[in-house]
């Protein structure tokens, strides 16, 4: 979910501003994601290299954290949708830590869409984790799957589709080990103009793409 500060600046306004659009964009999408029966969607919401933004500007993202799980929850229960976390949500500020916690103890038994944030994540911190927690455990001989167990995304799918919204070409830091083979869409538009119009674009686009996994035909 990028662009949210060069939305806010195009239109002379602190970037908090575009993060608040942004929250707006994210409302509409999972619903957009509920309406077209997705399975998972994971949003980027805030990386382990975040914390270097000015304090203020980390402090307003929490609260819109902890703002957001406290007004969506009654809609998120209504649509069957189960929230999620990846990252390492213990080092959030409590108050946001634990309206997360919160919604997604209330929201586990459902079977609709899974809504996965990914808070404080960063997908090599991830993978050393991995490692770490299989070198606990003794084990030798790792396989792949092993790997994808012990990532937070374990028992998740990995990625049909990766979205970047305001043209940067690149991953950072994101899923590394599982977009091994998802297809990526890049498109310019800032993240709090993104609307369903332009998912079903991007899904469209996805659609025409043959997948080979390697593969010949
Ligand atoms: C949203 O966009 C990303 C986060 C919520 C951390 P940015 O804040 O990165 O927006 P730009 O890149 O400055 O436009
Ligand atoms: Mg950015």
């Amino acid at each position: 979910m990028d662009g949210n500060g060069r939305w806010a600046k195009k239109r002379g306004l602190p970037r908090i501003f575009g993060h608040k659009a942004g929250l707006g964009t994210v409302r509409k999408i999972v619903e957009a994601c509920v309406k077209l029966k997705i399975e998972h969607l994971t949003l980027y919401a805030f990386s382990t290299e975040n914390w270097i933004r000015p304090h203020s500007e980390v402090n307003g993202l929490m609260n819109l954290l902890k703002i957001y799980v406290r007004k969506e929850l009654k809609d998120l229960q209504k649509n069957n949708v189960r929230l999620s976390a990846i990252g390492d949500i213990s080092k959030l500020p409590s108050g946001a830590r634990a309206e997360l916690q919160k919604g997604i103890n209330e929201t586990s038994g459902n079977t609709g869409l899974g809504l996965n944030l990914a808070l404080n994540y960063g997908s090599r911190q991830e993978i050393v984790r991995a490692f770490n927690l299989m070198a606990e455990r003794g084990m030798r001989k790792i396989e792949e799957s092993d790997i994808s167990d012990f990532l937070y995304t374990a028992g998740m799918p990995d990625p049909d589709l990766l979205i970047r919204t305001s043209g940067e070409l690149r991953i950072s830091n994101f899923l590394l080990w599982q977009i091994a083979y998802s297809e990526l869409y890049i498109t310019p538009v800032l993240w709090p103009d993104f609307s369903e119009k332009h998912l079903i674009e991007a899904i469209a686009e996805y659609q025409r793409r043959d997948r080979r996994f390697g593969g010949a035909k």
